[in-house]
């Protein structure tokens, strides 16, 4: 939700376009994100949710276009009026300002949930080991796993993974949030308790951006809704009226299929 204190997290994408092998998979993407806001991104399976979401904190490439977060490109820097990409090393730093959540949660199984949180901050020499400790035991405590602190993966649901993951973005602090489909992977009864961790979160004024198909969550917990179809946003606004009146026939007919 967008709140008054939210002054970091704008998140602006103009004129966007990434092909794979020859293949336009978006196709000039112009979106802006407000700091605090809550955005989910809708559409059908291959539309390039994933990729434009990838493509914001750098795992992904753009062929032309810029992605920018408060103004700064994360992969590249501008000189001579031309965009150079940047080294790895400064893409890492950067990229820390974007933390990203994906659906199979990607956690290291051979740590616990405790060392998942730690391990960042520890590698980028942010914290000692003592703070960095402190700070995940009070993130899993947030997502309601401090009693999970000890248990490796392995020993985890499904929805306590999801919340171990959540917990391990936001170890860096970041100013924007990314989640790619972070229920689909989830038996039905652990989507609530995913859900929930990332209702609080949009309260807290962090920048989210949702892929997901969890239309009445959607309503509820977002600012605005982006439709992408075939590698084009097709449709954006409020949720009340993009989900309601939807304008574009492929909006129709993407949600008429998602709400049976
Ligand atoms: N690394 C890649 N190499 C080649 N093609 C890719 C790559 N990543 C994505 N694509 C292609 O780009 C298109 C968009 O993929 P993307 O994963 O962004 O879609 P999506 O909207 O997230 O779909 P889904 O709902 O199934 O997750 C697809 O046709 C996909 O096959
Ligand atoms: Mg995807």
């Amino acid at each position: 939700m967008t709140t008054a204190t939210a002054t970091r997290g704008l998140v602006e994408i103009h004129n966007v376009r990434k092909s794979f092998h020859g293949t336009e998979v978006l196709k000039g993407i112009d979106l802006t994100v407000q700091p605090g806001e809550v955005v989910a991104l809708l559409g059908p399976s291959g539309s390039g949710k994933s990729t434009l979401l990838r493509t914001i904190n750098h795992l992904e490439t753009v062929d032309a276009g810029s992605v920018t977060v408060d103004g700064e490109f994360i992969g590249y820097e501008l000189r001579h009026g031309k965009l150079h990409e940047l080294r790895e090393r400064e893409i890492l730093r950067r990229r820390t300002e974007v933390g990203i959540v994906f659906q199979n949660f990607h956690l290291f199984p051979h740590l616990t949930a405790l060392e998942n949180v730690t391990e960042a901050p520890l590698a980028l020499k942010r914290l000692g080991k003592d703070d960095a400790a402190e700070l995940a035991r009070g993130l899993l405590d947030r997502v309601g796993l401090a009693h999970k602190a000890d248990a490796y993966p392995r020993q985890l649901s499904g929805g306590q993974q999801q919340r171990v993951a959540i917990a391990r973005a936001l170890a860096l602090q970041p100013k924007v949030l990314l989640f790619d489909e972070p229920t689909s992977a989830l038996d039905p009864e652990l989507v609530g308790e995913v859900l929930d961790v990332i209702r609080d979160l949009a309260k807290l004024g962090t920048t989210l951006v949702i892929v997901t198909h969890e239309i009445g969550f959607a309503r509820e917990v977002a600012d605005g809704v982006v439709f992408l179809d075939d590698g084009h946003v097709i449709e954006q606004g409020a949720p009340d009226e993009v989900l309601t009146r939807p304008q574009h026939p492929r909006t129709r007919e993407f949600l008429a299929k998602v709400l049976g």
